[in-house]
């Protein structure tokens, strides 16, 4: 069974103060949220916050023992030296990162980062001992040029090159259109499936077939607890990466609670 991964995304927003904030409020909602706990005890449900690098500190010792992880939004593939403004991987790892974000469409699209660039992140990220999530998706004109896997296929082989299967599980995948990414538009389930099928189809070709039933793919692109279910009822579907909706300690606890009552997995 692949433990489900249900990971907020900040963005920018939450600066330490803000973030102590959040997780007074979220120890509430845990508290009385149904099943979160217990999920995340047994491992049925895993919890990620991927928050601004200057709140990690704040994150991880306001949240204290409540069964949450973190990570970072962006890393450099260096570990240290003369790089004004960058974040290592051995900063991450002391400030109590476990996971970091790599190739997010807003990095590759707002800050033009290439696939060569973010493979050496990927690389630098798993050889540091950090699990990535690493994002693939199609812009709008991809996607109704009927490009959409062409895209995603050489993102996932440009991203992953020199990657073997050893390191690939400490690799999850997430799938975020990028038409969907906080635009109010959400992929429908079917279409969302048929692309994360397409990625693990994608890891059993490179990685063969029990890479492929163990890593884990994420949809992503304005998920809320209104479509929860339906997204993690998918089959090759185990998890969400959250924007918007991870914001708001009650809209995004709503989403863990919803995502374990989801309905029975289908394809
Ligand atoms: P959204 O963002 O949920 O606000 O659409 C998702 C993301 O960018 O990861």
């Amino acid at each position: 069974m692949r433990t489900e991964f249900i990971a907020g995304n900040w963005k920018m927003f939450n600066g330490p103060a803000s973030t102590v904030e959040f997780f007074m409020k979220f120890q509430n909602e845990l508290d009385n949220a149904c099943g979160v706990k217990e999920a995340a005890a047994n491992g049925e449900e895993e919890i990620v916050f991927f928050v601004p690098a200057i709140s990690l500190t704040a994150a991880v010792i306001t949240a204290g023992k409540m069964p949450v992880s973190f990570g970072a939004q962006n890393v450099h593939w260096e570990e240290k030296g003369a790089f004004t403004g960058e974040i290592s991987v051995p900063m991450l790892q002391e400030a109590r990162a476990k996971y970091v974000i790599i190739g997010h469409s807003e990095r590759r699209h707002i800050f033009h980062e290439t696939d060569g660039e973010l493979n050496k992140k990927i690389t630098a990220a798993i050889n540091g001992g950090l699990t990535v999530v690493f994002c693939v998706g199609e812009l709008l004109e991809e996607r109704e040029a009927g490009t959409a896997r062409d895209v995603i296929k050489r993102q996932f082989n440009a991203g992953l090159d020199g990657i073997d299967a050893a390191a690939l599980k400490q690799v999850i995948i997430a799938y975020e259109p990028v038409w969907a990414i906080g635009t109010g538009k959400t992929a429908s389930a079917e279409d969302a499936e048929e692309i994360c099928a397409f990625i693990r189809s994608l890891v059993r070709d490179k990685y063969g077939a029990e890479a492929s039933e163990a890593i884990r793919v994420l949809y992503g692109g304005s998920v809320k607890p209104e479509n929860t279910s339906e997204i993690m009822a998918c089959e090759n579907i185990d998890g969400v990466l959250v924007g918007g909706a991870s914001l708001k300690p009650e809209s995004f606890i709503k989403i863990a609670e919803n995502a374990i009552a989801k309905p029975q997995k289908n394809g």
